[in-house]
């Protein structure tokens, strides 16, 4: 990084993912890995990529005859999906326990921190999670204090990379899209941010490729702490 006081992007408000980019949902990995001794990898990886998978598949779908489900429901048919292919049983507690770690994961140490460092500035929360989900998680963790307010894309009716779902966070903020930074740690997320018009920040803390199917983001960060002196901080 530049050693200077010249912030690289003049940006007037920050709107953050909340999956893997400020929650750490390495914690869920670690309940399946509990639960399923040795196929807790595999159980998790595809857990996840389902739950994604379903969200852009029923946001494709969705018409009068085929609504739209929350994250929370398709969470659990992601879950229910994964564990029948790995042959995995659900009974007794252990659907429960799973779908229980989603609202108990833990922030990322430098997530407070960075949130706070970026005032007065806006910063908000947009996700594919319900509010339901949301805000528990976001007052458990102590983010909350530092954020002016969490939205879910429910209130658009379907799932990011929609750009019906960043307008979101353009609609409440109002200011250019050009001088809003999107962060995230999904590269989908980050480069579906980017082709909408904000200002895109993909948080890559395990070095992977960036996907190839959009725009790149305008920085590829290690963590949440680079981001404060890359728009100026207090
Ligand atoms: C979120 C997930 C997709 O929107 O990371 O929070």
């Amino acid at each position: 990084m530049i050693a200077n006081s010249t912030p690289a992007f003049l940006i007037d408000a920050l709107v953050f993912d909340a999956y893997g980019t400020l929650f750490d949902v390495q914690s869920i990995a670690e309940t399946v890995e509990r639960l399923f001794p040795g196929r807790g990898a595999a159980l998790s990886q595809l857990w996840r990529s389902k739950q994604l998978e379903y969200s852009w598949l029923q946001s494709l779908m969705q018409s009068p005859m085929q609504r739209r489900e929350d994250f929370a429901a398709v969470t659990a048919h992601a879950l229910d999906y994964a564990a029948e292919a790995l042959g995995l049983s659900l009974a007794g507690p252990a659907r429960h326990r799973l779908l229980d770690a989603y609202l108990d994961l833990s922030a990322y140490a430098d997530a407070a921190p960075t949130l706070a460092r970026l005032a007065p500035r806006p910063r908000l929360i947009l996700s594919n999670g319900t509010r339901a989900m949301l805000e528990p998680l976001a007052a458990a963790t102590g983010v909350a204090r530092h954020l002016d307010v969490i939205l879910s894309v429910d209130g658009a009716g379907i799932y990011k990379p929609s750009p019906r779902a960043y307008q979101l966070a353009l609609d409440h903020l109002k200011f250019l899209p050009i001088r809003i930074g999107f962060v995230s740690a999904n590269a989908w997320d980050a480069i579906g941010a980017k082709a909408f018009g904000f200002t895109s920040f993909w948080i890559n803390r395990n070095h992977t490729p960036l996907d190839r199917h959009g725009p790149k983001p305008d920085a590829v960060l290690d963590s949440l702490a680079e981001l404060p002196p890359l728009v100026g901080s207090v």
